[in-house]
């Protein structure tokens, strides 16, 4: 199946499944799955969340932003192969390697639980939001776009900003640690990206597990990409950016976003941008520790 013939075509075969045999298959991709080492990804819950929506939504064209061990990746995968229809599933990680297994290529989950890749699975490695043109351009429209990367602001909003142009009218958006901040270490006190974004877009619904501090939700876009950004930019300019973040933030990073903005709201907005770097940039240098 060519790429572009399974991206961005309605679904055609419903699937119809008994509450029984929803939660059987749930099971048994959780069973495969958790059988592993899964740290630094989704925990059983948030992976049936993941796998709940897939179902329910039916996508043709799935992407993730953030792979690390692929523990969502392989949940995704399992997930999608129950779906009838063609799909594709694009996988995104900024770095070549896995972050806390540098021996161990991204996605290495995948790898343990199949013995076969799926023909549809397309892992770009290496890759960051910033340049999934490169594998998304030509090849359709993201109608299921999970967001698992950096978790400081501004990064989950310049990765939900960067993948706009390959998104479908009213895709389902998933983001991963909307409430990692509250939950989380010490360590993870700043890390409320994933959250500033997830609450204050102006999403119709927003889906969450029934627990008091969830931390996967869902919204889909209400119309097109284009009508999402000035919203994304509300949330990009209202919080303060952290210092310090990772990927490094300069004008590199922002270069696709700016782009972005350029596309859908003209050279001044692109500018704004620009000169909200420049600032952040000067602010960060003046506060910078002493023998840093
Ligand atoms: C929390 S981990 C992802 C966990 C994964 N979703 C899972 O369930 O196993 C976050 C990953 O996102 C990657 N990352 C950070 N910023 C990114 C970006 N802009 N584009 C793609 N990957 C990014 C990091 O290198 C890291 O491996």
């Amino acid at each position: 199946m060519a790429l572009s013939a399974a991206c961005g075509l309605p679904g055609t075969h419903a699937l119809n499944l008994t509450p029984g045999k929803r939660a059987e298959h749930i099971r048994n991709i959780l069973d495969q799955v958790f059988a592993h080492d899964t740290r630094g990804g989704i925990n059983p819950l948030e992976g049936e969340f993941l796998i709940a929506r897939l179902l329910e939504s039916q996508p043709r064209c799935v992407a993730e932003i953030g792979t690390a061990a692929g523990v969502s990746t392989a949940i995704i995968l399992k997930a999608l192969d129950l779906l009838p229809h063609p799909k594709d599933f694009f996988a995104f990680e900024y770095l070549t390697y896995c972050y806390f297994a540098p021996e161990r290529e991204p996605g290495y989950l995948v790898g343990l639980t199949y013995d076969e890749l799926p023909s549809y699975y397309h892992p770009n490695w290496g890759i960051g939001s910033a340049d999934m043109g490169k594998a998304m351009e030509g090849k359709g429209q993201i109608d299921f776009l999970l967001i698992d990367g950096n978790h400081s602001h501004p990064w989950a909003t310049l990765d939900t900003i960067c993948a706009l142009p390959y998104l479908a009218d009213n895709a389902l958006l998933v983001y991963h640690d909307i409430n990692l901040h509250l939950i989380g270490s010490e360590r993870s006190k700043d890390e409320y990206g994933p959250h500033l974004l997830f609450y204050h877009f102006p999403g119709l619904e927003k889906i969450t597990p029934g627990v008091s501090l969830p931390n996967i939700g869902a919204f889909r876009l209400d119309g097109s990409p284009q009508a999402a950004l000035p919203h994304l930019l509300e949330v990009l300019y209202s919080h303060e950016w952290v210092p310090n973040s990772w990927p490094t933030l300069d004008l590199e990073a922002i270069k696709t976003p700016a782009e972005v903005i350029k596309k859908y709201l003209g050279v001044r907005q692109k500018a704004y941008l620009l000169e909200f770097m420049q600032a952040y940039l000067e602010n960060r240098n003046t506060h910078m520790p002493t023998g840093a």
